[in-house]
């Protein structure tokens, strides 16, 4: 989705920077890639550029928790159960700076049940201007497929349907509505 939303971006003629963890897609033309593969190196990646966008979209779907150790070399196997000490990741949304904050901030949310409920409790604990829920509870749209459904909620209030289409359609559909509520907020400045 991150990469549709890319080349989206790039056909309206923005500039973008992708921050991408490792895939087998190709780097839409004209973007900038940075690359991580952590939820650690993302962090940082956002800390550094957000402040340069007029947007930030953050679609990553970052695992919630990492090792809380990392073994230097190979670890022998063991008999038995093997217990793996988890620690959670930092919530990048969540740690954005909020005052004088210049840019949009759009998140997503992956729902199995409670779609809207859920995603509007996100919407507002993560301090986003719009969130974007799928559901994936099933296995033919969100997550490793072409094909997408989405509902766009908005800070202000009210919500907008974006029927079933490949994530290429559905990307366009949401850089509009990033466009068009990004001119809004100029408007009601000046
Ligand atoms: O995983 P979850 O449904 O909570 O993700 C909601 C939003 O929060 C997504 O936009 C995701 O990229 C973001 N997120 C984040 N940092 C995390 C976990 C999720 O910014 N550690």
């Amino acid at each position: 989705m991150g990469y549709a939303l890319a080349e989206a971006a790039l056909e309206f003629g923005h500039d973008v920077t992708l921050i991408s963890g490792p895939v087998a897609l190709p780097v839409p033309e004209g973007a900038r890639l940075v690359k991580i593969v952590s939820a650690d190196e993302l962090f940082e990646a956002v800390h550094q550029h957000v402040r340069q966008c007029d947007a930030f979209v953050m679609c990553a779907a970052v695992s919630d928790y990492k090792p809380l150790n990392a073994a230097p070399r190979k670890m022998a196997k063991q008999l038995g159960d093997w217990k793996l000490p988890l620690t959670p990741t930092r919530d990048i949304l969540a740690s954005l700076p909020q005052a004088d904050r210049e840019y949009l901030v759009v998140g997503f949310a992956a729902e199995t049940h409670d779609v809207a409920v859920s995603a509007r409790k996100k919407l507002h604990a993560k301090n986003c201007d719009v969130i974007i829920a799928n559901d994936v509870s099933g296995s033919d749209v969100g997550m490793e497929c072409d094909d997408n459904e989405v509902i766009v909620f908005f800070r202000e209030g009210g919500e907008k349907q974006i029927p079933r289409a490949r994530k290429k359609v559905i990307a366009r559909e949401i850089m509009k509505i990033v466009f068009e509520l990004y001119e809004k907020r100029l408007t009601k400045k000046s």
